[in-house]
């Protein structure tokens, strides 16, 4: 995608669209708005006053202008309230414009600094956030149908009038696309049908971006997941016959001495519950069972083609959750890596299983930080709903650090506790720890479970994904189906970090 940013007479400027987002209160508007209009006629005034464009939040116009300004057409996009307009709104509606783009084939926009947006923002992070968001809505899944839906914008003009502020904000926009691009990548790969993404398939893809962007990228193979005693991950993989992957990438473009970020994705590429087989309903989107994996792989993605100069780990256990005459079975005990035992109970529990493993695993590279993230558990979505992804952990701190780049991010993470009294629901009578903890605080105690794979010292945190990396309801602003998160959170953290 082309980005331009330059200073010009917005009512000359030339373009398919100019965008006017516009809160409900008139003195809000912006200052080029009455400008505008006079050239228009004042025909968005009267739009406005005979109620056919009432500003609500996300509501959209299309008003050709005739040759009257340069752009061709303006998009009036409702903001709302000012009062109840907050900073996700910015994203939600670039994401509406976007995809109002898109269904009606325009190629450029042009975007002024909207000023009433600077109270949210600083113009650099505004240009970032802009461009992302575009060009997140351009992301469509089509590979498997015949005609295939073209993804439309191809530039974006910004209107800036300080000339020397244009080094920065092109690098910021800059930013904004490989984010977006990375998220896009993240939401390809959990899209894809599990028959396509297969473990092999998915280490396939670490090792292209590798590759691509100087990563060091060791994919293992069942049989040394075995040798390495990861017990409770090989007794996962072992009832499928697609081979399980243990995927370990590391960026290293930080200091030599400095120890690294490590993040962890679940990555269960179906999961039909194992012997614990889950009802058929909604069992065809347990393809997206591995969005804590694709989250690790966007992220390292975007981190390495930013350059960020930092160290970090991406280590992804993959594998299916089949039953088979060869699958793992409840009241099975399963030695793991840490030494630790483990009663299995529900064959569907299976996340923590794997992730245990890769987090005791994650342990050896003396990392300064452990984040994983995981569509571990139906209760989280009852829970949160799909707004939220629960966040828990061990170091107070992190997870305030984590909260603030989600709410920065729009990728937005909700705490849950994590006290020892949750514990005794996953002690077991024949192994250290029992696999699941009852209904009873179900997110909480798949956590607790993971925390057993995770030394004292080591800061920690949990991200529950499993409401957030799909969308099934029909929202203005995203389209159904994967949305990549926890590209844009930790790209965020990384960010925020960096800037201290
Ligand atoms: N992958 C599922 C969790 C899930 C459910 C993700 C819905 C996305 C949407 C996980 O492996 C699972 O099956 N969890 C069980 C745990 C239970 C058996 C303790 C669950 O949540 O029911
Ligand atoms: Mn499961
Ligand atoms: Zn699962």
């Amino acid at each position: 995608m082309k980005i331009r940013i330059i200073k010009e007479d917005i009512t000359v400027i030339k373009g398919e669209s100019l965008i006017i987002p516009l809160f409900e209160e008139k003195e809000k508007r912006p200052k080029f708005f009455k400008i505008i209009d006079k050239k228009l006629n004042n025909t968005i005034i009267k739009l406005i006053k005979k109620g056919y464009f009432r500003s609500k939040l996300h509501e959209i116009y299309l008003l050709p202008t005739y040759s009257k300004i340069g752009a061709e057409n303006v998009i009036l996009i409702g903001l709302g309230k000012k009062k109840e307009f907050f900073l996700q709104n910015i994203f939600q509606i670039l994401g509406t414009v976007g995809l109002y783009i898109k269904k009606i084939k325009f190629k450029n926009t042009i975007l002024p600094i909207y000023e009433p947006f600077l109270s949210y923002l600083p113009k650099k992070d505004l240009v970032k956030i802009f461009t992302q968001e575009l060009f997140y809505a351009k992301y469509s899944y089509n590979k498997y149908k015949s005609e295939k839906e073209k993804d439309g914008l191809e530039e974006i003009i910004f209107l800036n009038d300080n000339t020397r502020e244009l080094t920065t904000l092109k690098k910021e926009a800059k930013m904004g696309i490989i984010i977006g691009e990375s998220s896009n990548f993240a939401r390809d790969l959990s899209n894809a049908p599990s028959n396509e993404m297969t473990p092999a398939v998915l280490a396939g893809e670490a090792m292209k971006i590798s590759k691509k962007y100087g990563m060091k990228c060791t994919n293992f193979g069942l049989k040394q997941i075995k040798k390495m005693n990861m017990g409770a991950f090989y007794a996962v993989a072992k009832g499928s016959r697609n081979p399980a992957k243990l995927i370990v990438i590391k960026y290293n473009a930080g200091k030599r001495n400095q120890k690294p970020i490590i993040i962890v994705g679940k990555g269960i590429t179906f999961d039909s519950g194992g012997i614990s087989i889950k009802p058929g309903k909604d069992m065809e989107k347990m393809k997206y069972d591995m969005a804590g994996a694709a989250a690790v792989l966007g992220t390292l993605r975007a981190a390495a083609e930013m350059s960020l100069p930092i160290n970090m780990i991406g280590i992804i256990p993959a594998t299916e959750n089949l039953p088979s005459g060869n699958a793992y079975k409840p009241g099975d005990i399963l030695k793991t890596f840490s030494g630790k035992t483990i009663e299995v109970i529900n064959t569907d529990a299976e996340g923590r299983l794997i992730l245990a493993d890769a987090l005791a695993y994650a342990e050896n590279f003396n990392p300064s930080l452990i984040i994983d993230l995981a569509t571990l558990t139906g209760a989280c979505v009852v829970a949160l709903g799909y707004h939220a992804s629960g966040i828990i952990g061990n170091k107070k701190e992190l997870i305030e650090e984590i909260i603030k780049a989600g709410e920065y991010s729009s990728e937005r993470v909700w705490e849950l506790p994590l006290w020892k009294d949750y514990f005794s629901q996953i002690k077991s009578d024949n192994a250290d720890i029992k696999n699941t903890g009852g209904r009873a605080g179900g997110t909480i105690t798949a956590a607790a479970f993971l925390n057993n794979f995770i030394n004292d010292k080591t800061p920690w945190v949990h991200l529950d994904i499993a409401g957030t990396a799909w969308i099934e309801d029909s929202r203005p602003y995203i389209q159904r189906g994967a949305t990549g998160v926890g590209v844009k959170l930790l790209i965020q953290l990384i960010l925020n970090r960096l800037k201290k």
